[in-house]
């Protein structure tokens, strides 16, 4: 037995919906809260299954987690005990490995489970590693699990040979009360990052330069509770965008950064959409002869990788021939044989894409991969003819929050099933 979601597609949408706490940021946020001595609220949390696993793995740890509201969330860890973290759920979210920087900041020892994740081609964890060697830990690897152990963090330079994301945060994390200044040179500047340094500065720590690429954090002793608001999930605001941008009559989008997003933003201009962009929210009005674009992933302030997936769907409705070249996770195009299933004509010849278009899409049985294909595959439900399925929804879940009501509440025909 299997949950499904269908969608029946060609309802125009129209109404407001109003955009979650980042997910990228929370799942960062969560582990970072461990490293207070006091009760750190959360607000603006999604609803999404990571921040259940997450959850399970700080009630494992002992750390107490009170869920106040449906967006807000009290984390005190003053009665915290520093456990292995081996067990199911670390699997069920790459960020679980925010845990190692956590942990290691705090007591000098982990023990954990390579984390899980979707997979989008091989994702390694090197430079985490290496920024924690840098910082004075030894590391084991012993049966399928990381061992960390550092008497005494010391501050020092690490140069990141790629501008990761999540080895930012995690050396950031590690590093807050390493002895003396630590210096983390072409480090990723999303705005993930700076949601982190802010939490972690009201918490009492010395961090300066998140969102630049490079990142300079004095050691501190105690790190204190504290109260944090949640940025706007920049990748939920894209994939309603593009959704918008693919289906909609008229429809606004409220609780947005446009700053944030300004690759897509410029990019959809291109392509020929309607777009009317507001101080905290944009207007998408039914776009007709959409032009083919070509499009290549780059950090940010570059196109998010995460944004071309969604985006393919609607290029198989653009005039002539769409390249989307990825540079950061080059397999990261399972979506297109799902897309062509529904009629789309798209070659891949990896790191690229072809998509030529536009080609009407039909309804057919469809597989979500990976959690931004299932985007992928919702908007092309909505553009397609006929009812289309879509398998493995758990990927959705990790990350989009009531996904099914917010699109009904548009006007969308779009219900779960139960099948065999
Ligand atoms: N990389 C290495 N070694 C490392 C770390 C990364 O070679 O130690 C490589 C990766 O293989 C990749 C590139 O560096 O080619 C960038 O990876 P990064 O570390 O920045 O990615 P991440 O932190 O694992 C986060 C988001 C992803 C998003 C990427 C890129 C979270 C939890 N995940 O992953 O989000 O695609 O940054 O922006 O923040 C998603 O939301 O669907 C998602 C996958």
């Amino acid at each position: 037995m299997e949950e499904v979601i269908k969608i029946e597609g060609k309802h125009a949408l129209e109404g407001t919906v109003r955009i979650s706490g980042s997910k990228n940021a929370t799942v960062a946020l969560i582990p970072a809260a461990i490293l207070a001595n006091g009760p750190v609220t959360i607000c603006g949390v999604p609803e999404i299954s990571d921040v259940q696993s997450l959850s399970v793995l700080l009630r494992d740890l002992g750390v107490l987690v009170d869920i106040r509201s449906s967006d807000t969330i009290v984390i005190d860890p003053t009665s915290m005990e520093n456990r292995p973290l081996v067990q199911d759920a670390v699997n069920k979210l790459r960020a679980s490995y925010y845990f190692m920087g956590a942990l290691l900041g705090k007591y000098g020892h982990v023990e954990i489970k390579m984390p899980g994740g979707c997979y989008l081609g091989p994702r390694p964890i090197d430079l985490h590693l290496k920024g924690f060697e840098a910082l004075g830990a030894e590391i084991r690897y012993d049966h399928g699990s990381y061992i960390l152990d550092a008497p005494q963090l010391t501050g020092t330079k690490i140069f990141l040979d790629i501008a990761s994301v999540g080895a930012t945060i995690n050396i950031m994390m590690a590093a807050v009360h390493a002895k003396g200044r630590t210096t983390i040179e072409n480090a990723a500047k999303e705005p993930e990052i700076i949601d982190v340094a802010t939490l972690l500065n009201k918490m009492g720590a010395n961090i300066r330069g998140a969102g630049t690429n490079v990142i300079t954090i004095d050691g501190v002793d105690q790190l204190a509770g504290c109260f944090h608001e949640i940025i706007p999930d920049r990748i939920e605001a894209a994939t309603y965008i593009v959704l918008a941008a693919a289906a909609a009559k008229e429809v606004r989008i409220d609780n947005i950064i446009p700053h944030h997003l300004e690759a897509l933003l410029s990019k959809l201009k291109e392509i020929g959409t309607d777009l009317e962009i507001g101080v905290d929210n944009v207007v998408i009005r039914a776009s007709r002869d959409l032009k083919a674009a070509d499009i290549k992933t780059l950090p940010y302030p570059g196109f998010a990788t995460d944004i071309q997936q969604p985006l393919t769907a609607l290029l198989t409705q653009a005039q002539g021939q769409s390249i989307v070249t990825e540079t950061i996770y080059t397999e990261r195009f399972k979506h297109c044989q799902e897309l062509n299933k529904m009629g789309a004509n798209i070659n891949v010849m990896i790191p690229s894409s072809f998509i030529n278009g536009p080609t009407p899409l039909s309804g057919a049985e469809v597989y979500a991969t990976d959690l931004r294909c299932g985007a992928c595959l919702v908007i092309a439900g909505l553009i397609a003819d006929g009812v289309t399925t879509i398998h493995n929804i758990y990927h959705i879940e990790r990350g989009y929050e009531h996904i099914d009501e917010k699109l009904t509440a548009l006007g969308a025909k779009i219900w779960r099933e139960t099948v065999e």
